[in-house]
């Protein structure tokens, strides 16, 4: 819908519905003190019920409000649907760290898991990062990145650039001092989501089924342990995230349920690539890339019978988890636990 589109719809519907219909706009009013403002009409006739001096203290008049409001919509609208932009994602071969050509032309479709696997050194975090600057062939490996099967001149990739990609880093650094609702509020009101209260809630429950050690609501940010606030990094970028493109960088040591963190992400209707070292990770996902000397060396589609090798390696997980839990609470580790 365009700026007109949304001034017919809200000359035409009563504020109420208006407000039903995006939640975030009672926050448009209230910046500008018209929170009791009517609701039973529709915007220009509930502005001409209100002072002209309540206006005037904003600089503006009873037309100015109510563009401002379109065009208030219109930005939320805007970001909403960006959710939609990447249907498909294609990475075009470069070269290796050999300079010998890579030879892929691999396309992505959205909802489609990617695992990226390789020695330590080998070029995972770097095809990571050619995804997240859209690599057009300047970046040290000559790759380039089609969104939608297509190209991107230097003014749509700064545009896309930040909106397409959220990367979720080895490092989280909490700047501000604020508690795990107050971090997710901020997030749910930068991104325009509809309904803030209940996204934050949706959050928080699915973060704390992530982390391993639970937390509440109102801990600091700053005092969740490396676990909890990647598990909150997870469940934000799922729920709240509108990149329809997400890149996560080795998350196996981060203390989270992992195999629930990559489903999780998994139902989001994006496309997701995880570098990782970790076999539950990788077969859990569609696709796995094999990098070798920095470049691209396999392309191999997860089979029935890797697949059914989870079972059998979950198993060990757990055993492993327990080992490490005893461990931790100072037990004595036999040879008895293991049969
Ligand atoms: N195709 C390539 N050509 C040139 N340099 C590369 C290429 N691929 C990776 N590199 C460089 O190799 C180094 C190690 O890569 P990196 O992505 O950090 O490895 P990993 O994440 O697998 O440990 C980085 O400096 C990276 O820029
Ligand atoms: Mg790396």
């Amino acid at each position: 819908m365009s700026v007109k589109d949304f001034i017919n719809y809200v000359r035409s519907k009563n504020l109420g519905d208006v407000l039903q219909d995006y939640p975030i706009a009672k926050d448009f009013l209230a910046n500008f003190r018209l929170d009791g403002i009517t609701k039973a009409l529709p915007l220009p006739q509930a502005l001409a019920t209100v002072e002209e001096e309540t206006l005037d203290e904003f600089g503006l008049n009873r037309e100015g409000v109510l563009l401002k409001f379109c065009l208030f919509l219109e930005d939320f609208a805007q970001a909403e649907e960006a959710t939609g932009t990447a249907a498909s994602l294609t990475i075009l071969g470069g070269f290796n760290k050999l300079k010998e050509p890579e030879n892929i032309n691999l396309t992505i479709a959205s909802g489609e898991v990617v695992s990226v696997v390789g020695p330590t050194g080998s070029g995972k975090s770097r095809l990571l990062s050619d995804i997240e600057c859209l690599a057009q062939r300047d970046t040290p490996t000559g790759r380039q990145i089609l969104i939608n099967g297509a190209a991107l001149d230097e003014l749509q990739r700064f545009e896309m650039g930040g909106k397409l990609v959220a990367q979720l880093s080895q490092n989280m650094n909490f700047v501000m001092d604020l508690t795990v609702r107050e971090f997710l509020e901020m997030h749910a009101k930068g991104r325009l989501a509809k309904n803030t209260g209940e996204i934050v809630e949706k959050c928080f429950l699915c973060a704390n089924e992530l982390a391993g050690e639970k937390f509440s609501i109102d801990t600091k940010v700053t005092q969740l342990s490396g676990g909890q606030s990647r598990a909150l990094m997870i469940a934000d970028t799922a729920n709240m995230s509108n990149s329809p493109v997400i890149l996560i960088d080795e998350i196996e040591n981060a203390g989270i349920d992992r195999r629930q963190a990559v489903e999780l992400l998994a139902k989001s209707e994006k496309i997701i690539f995880i570098s990782t070292h970790d076999p539950l990770l990788a077969l859990r996902a569609d696709k796995r890339i094999v990098i070798k000397n920095g470049g691209i060396d396999k392309v191999i589609e997860i089979c029935e019978a890797e697949r059914k090798s989870l079972a059998a390696i979950e198993r060990i997980d757990h055993t492993l988890q327990m080992l490490r839990n005893r461990l931790r609470t100072g037990e004595i580790i036999t040879e008895e636990l293991l049969k």
